[in-house]
């Protein structure tokens, strides 16, 4: 179907609430899971594609089979790379017919982050594409709380998004990458002060392991896109492991369980998050 842009209905879902998530896919299998949620939930999405997969020899043909599968369905699918380490990957990605870019610079001075992400953007605007960037750092669910650093500053928001020109803003209010070891607390307070002082969409990233009441607040205080991975693929394993011990499947039903698990775990997220409310 004719794309919608991804920025308009990332627009629409912050006005909302809610959110669209940018669910990562590392193969054919995964993205048809992710795909299949989309088309039954009559949602629009985001399929990301993580920095370390644009290294593939393959990635080129990951790609073009979204972009094939997407363009048959009835939903806008939006692909997105994720945590671009810089510009070549970016170049990379707009090369390869990306619709967006996030760029992670958090590891970065607030200077440096901010230079190289207003070079992207430039960029990225040339081919109409749509920049997201993280301003503060969302860190490994491993190290939490311990690597609950830099959390993002409103006042820093504000020059940041006017300075780069950004499109999205991605924000550590407290989550963090993976699987946590403690229960993770949101600065819900922050984003609040956030979303006053930016009115353009905000990000969550790390998605895996908040509660349904945790994305709830996050969705109603600004945040219009989340990012979850960890949990799609956590859930596979587990269910090939169980269909392993249960007498194991032949190898040609291993990509079939993946698919059929990771849909079901987006079919989940999309019904929490709203999705489906915004209009395609
Ligand atoms: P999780 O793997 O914790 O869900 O985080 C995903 C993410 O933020 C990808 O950018």
């Amino acid at each position: 179907m004719p794309q919608k842009s991804v920025f308009d209905s990332l627009v629409l879902a912050r006005a909302m609430p809610a959110a669209i998530p940018a669910f990562d896919a590392f193969d054919a299998h995964s993205a048809e899971g992710i795909l299949m949620a989309f088309e039954e939930a009559s949602c629009p999405g985001l399929i990301a594609v993580y920095d370390k997969t644009m290294d593939e020899a393959n990635v080129d043909a990951l790609v073009a089979y979204i972009r094939r599968r997407a363009s048959a369905l009835r939903v806008s699918i939006s692909i997105i790379l994720d945590h671009g380490r810089d510009l070549r990957q970016c170049r990379q990605a707009i090369e390869l017919g990306f619709d967006a870019v996030m760029f992670d610079g958090s590891g970065m001075s607030i200077e440096e982050n901010l230079r190289q992400t207003a070079e992207i953007v430039n960029l990225a605007k040339r081919s109409g594409v749509f920049v997201e960037a993280e301003l503060g750092h969302v860190g490994d669910a491993a190290h939490y709380p311990d690597d609950l650093t830099g959390l993002t500053d409103p006042e820093s928001a504000v020059r940041f998004v006017e300075e780069t020109g950004v499109d999205m803003l991605a924000v550590a209010i407290g989550t963090a990458h993976g699987v946590y070891r403690n229960k993770p607390t949101l600065r819900v307070d922050l984003l609040r002060r956030i979303a006053e002082a930016v009115t353009l969409p905000l990000v969550l990233h790390g998605g895996t392991g908040l509660s349904e009441a945790q994305f709830k607040s996050v969705i109603t205080s600004g945040i219009a896109k989340v990012n979850v991975s960890t949990d799609l693929y956590v859930s596979a394993e587990s269910a090939i492991r169980s269909a392993c011990k249960a007498g194991g499947p032949s190898y040609l039903e291993l990509g079939a369980i993946a698919r059929d698990t990771i849909k079901a775990r987006c079919a989940h997220y999309l019904s929490v998050f709203n999705t489906r409310e915004i209009a395609q």
